[in-house]
């Protein structure tokens, strides 16, 4: 596929959505045709339907696995429906969230094992990996107090212990070790205007190289 696939990792309040939207406006003027900018369920009916279901705070008995799979169907439908076809297009999609996430929050966070989520997204995504991955790192204690500062109603997973945030972003400093080459780690600690800078000139770098 032509194009290029790049996506925003990292914890909660770690910056991707302001980030993402912050370089956004610098890129349009040089790429704007060519820039898709998604996030995961991705907007359509089907993605958004089961996004719901994993985040109501009334599903208390979803079993862990039930929940990965339900991540991983919906973004089978957002590939399907939003970025295979952008790539086929040759665009650039920058996209909060992908596989990372699941690896990450499923794997680590609610221990099903990193392995078993990799491979049941291999599925999902029939092999489709981001050319560059930008991932946001901060302590689960920054990020943790950044969203309780968003006003946004408290979801099933930001509602989880310290534990569990804390297992989340060690499984993210392994996947960004175990793939130097595609994951450029960003320290999110950062003030915002040196993270938006560092992002910004990663994703052109990748695009002029690509
Ligand atoms: N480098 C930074 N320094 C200070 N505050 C920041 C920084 N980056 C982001 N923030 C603030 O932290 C809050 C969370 O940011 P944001 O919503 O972009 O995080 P996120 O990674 O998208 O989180 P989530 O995974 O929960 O969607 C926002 O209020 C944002 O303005
Ligand atoms: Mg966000």
């Amino acid at each position: 596929m032509a194009g290029l696939l790049i996506t925003f990792e990292g914890p909660d309040g770690a910056g991707k959505t302001t980030v993402l939207s912050a370089i956004v406006k610098q890129l349009t003027q040089d790429y704007g045709s060519r820039l898709v900018v998604t996030r995961e369920p991705g907007g359509n009916q089907i993605s958004e339907a089961i996004r719901h279901i994993i985040l109501d705070p009334k599903n208390t008995e979803m079993d862990v696995r039930t929940e990965a799979l339900l991540y991983a169907a919906a973004r089978r439908q957002h590939i399907n429906e939003t970025i295979a076809p952008a790539l086929a297009a040759n665009q650039v999609v920058l996209c909060d969230r992908f596989v990372d996430s699941s690896v990450a929050y499923q794997g680590a966070g609610r221990e099903i094992g990193e392995d078993a989520v990799y491979e049941m997204n291999q599925f999902a995504t029939d092999g489709l990996t981001p050319d560059l991955t930008l991932y946001f790192d901060v302590p689960s204690e920054v990020g943790l107090a950044r969203t309780r500062t968003r006003e946004k109603a408290v979801d099933r997973l930001d509602a989880e212990a310290l534990s569990f945030h804390q297992r989340v972003r060690a499984s993210y400093l392994r996947l960004a070790q175990a793939n130097p080459e595609r994951i450029r780690t960003i320290d999110a600690t950062q003030p915002l205007a040196t993270v938006i800078a560092e992002a910004d000139q990663l994703v052109r770098r990748a695009i002029t190289q690509a």
